[in-house]
């Protein structure tokens, strides 16, 4: 979602003049996007802080400005102190209040500071510029869509509720347009972005409100649109209808990201994830008659207030009885104002390190396991970047591995069967048939 809404600050900058560059040394603005979801991704804005005031400095030595803000979770959650503690600091605004950045400039530009940390009445997707499509990294071919954001369900752990703030689903009909858009500017694939996506509740074009499900199946028809996704669900909101969507649909692609954080119902319990373990176990079986091929990803926490070995290794049986194919998994953080920081029985670190280095050593396993199955599998590859390596581009698999393949450049933004060589513990190797590795015959392949 930081990605995103990166991307819309640069297109609210862009009829002011601004344009996105690589460095921040020598430009005339830089905003730092930040996370506050655990204690480390908050810590690191001071000390980047620090290094850009030493290049504002530079550049007003060189009789130049450089206005400095500071976006995103971290600016929501600890605006005032920012302001206090980083005099030096032009603007702090939150993930809600970007739509107001040519005010905001404006009012620095008549040397100012700005403190815009206030959820707006109205949702900020009304006052955004058309998006211009893509992201800085991958090109307009696979691009990000939000269309809901906020969370209700306050899981005792984390920041979400305070900082994006009340969970909120945009209009379908703007959703159906944007994408239509992003497609007309080169978009074969689309990731459907939200903080609870698939409890997206949107208003109907005509009447009353879509689900998710719904709005997967309208997307569908979108022509030129070969791929959709979305990103990130809560177990507790797969309805029906998402579920069947997922037999129905071919371009919902077979891999979804559904964390389940925990596989003890105690620790779930304590978290309030209004699900259990078996409830898991379950929803992932229904998934699976949909959709047989379908991979699976998921975030866990470990060391949560409370859990004990016995926890601990529920969470790694749930593991091996589902497989993931990817994984994101944190040491519990202490995040101030949330529910969990005052619990009884907080995990000494050392547990939790112990814990999570054996809980990765099998997430790795299913992962590497995962990738090599696929070798002397055809997939198909949407190439949406240059690779490292002259000559070769990287793409996405269904299942959302990177695939590295030799390749001419105008397969950019082509989606292409690739037979896959080899599998590595984060990405695939592959080959294109002899006829496409020639650029002239692109129309063979394309
Ligand atoms: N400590 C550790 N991990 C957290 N997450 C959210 N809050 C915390 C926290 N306080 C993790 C969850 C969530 C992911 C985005 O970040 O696993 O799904
Ligand atoms: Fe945070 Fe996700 Fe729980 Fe919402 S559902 S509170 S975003 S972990």
């Amino acid at each position: 979602m930081n990605v995103y809404d990166s991307a819309r600050m640069a297109d609210v900058l862009a009829p002011l003049g601004f344009l996105p560059i690589d460095d921040a040394e020598g430009a005339d603005m830089v905003i730092l996007n930040t996370c506050h979801i655990r204690e480390k991704a908050a810590e690191k804005v001071y000390s980047e802080l620090g290094r850009l005031r030493s290049l504002q400095q530079e550049k007003a030595r060189g009789g130049g400005r450089m206005i400095l803000a500071v976006a995103g979770c971290v600016a929501q959650a600890e605006g005032e102190e920012i302001m206090r503690r980083a005099p030096y600091v032009d603007m702090v605004f939150g993930p809600q209040s970007y739509q107001n950045l040519p005010e905001m400039v404006a009012r620095v530009a008549r040397a100012g500071r700005v403190l815009d940390i206030d959820f707006p009445a109205e949702p900020k997707f009304d006052r955004l510029p058309e998006v211009a499509g893509g992201t800085a990294d991958t090109g307009p071919w696979s691009t990000f869509l939000a269309i809901q954001e906020g969370c209700d369900k306050f899981c005792t752990f984390c920041v979400v509720p305070y900082t994006r703030g009340a969970e909120y689903s945009r209009p379908a009909a703007d959703i159906l347009k944007e994408a239509r858009r992003l497609v007309e500017a080169g978009a074969r694939e689309i990731m459907l972005l939200g903080q609870n996506v698939n409890c997206y509740h949107g208003e109907a074009p005509i009447d009353g409100e879509w689900g998710l499900g719904r709005l997967v199946r309208e997307l569908a028809d979108v022509s030129g649109l070969e791929r959709i996704r979305y990103t990130t669900s809560y177990p507790a909101d797969m309805d029906d209808d998402l579920i069947t969507a997922h037999a129905e649909v071919p371009t919902l692609m077979p891999f979804l990201h559904l964390p389940v954080q925990s596989g003890s119902d105690r620790i779930l319990n304590a978290m309030n994830r209004r699900h259990s373990a078996e409830d898991y176990r379950t929803l992932v079986g229904r998934l699976r008659e949909a959709r047989p091929d379908l991979a699976l990803s998921s975030d866990f926490i470990v060391g949560f207030p409370g859990e004990t070995d016995a926890d601990f290794q529920e969470t790694l049986d749930l593991i091996d009885a589902i497989g993931f194919v990817q994984a994101y998994s944190f040491k519990y953080s202490a995040r101030p104002g949330t529910p969990a920081v005052d619990m009884p029985d907080q995990v000494p670190e050392n547990l939790k390190n112990g814990r999570l280095a054996e809980l990765q050593n099998l997430l790795n396993a299913q992962q590497i396991a995962f990738n090599k199955d696929c070798k002397d599998r055809i997939l198909p590859v949407l190439f949406d970047r240059p690779g490292r390596r002259e000559g070769q581009l990287v793409g996405r698999s269904p299942y959302m591995q990177p695939v590295h393949a030799t390749a001419p450049a105008s397969l950019l933004g082509t989606i292409q069967d690739v037979y896959i060589e080899a599998g590595h513990p984060n990405s695939l190797a592959g080959v294109l048939p002899l006829s496409c590795r020639r650029p002239s015959d692109k129309r063979a392949c394309a």
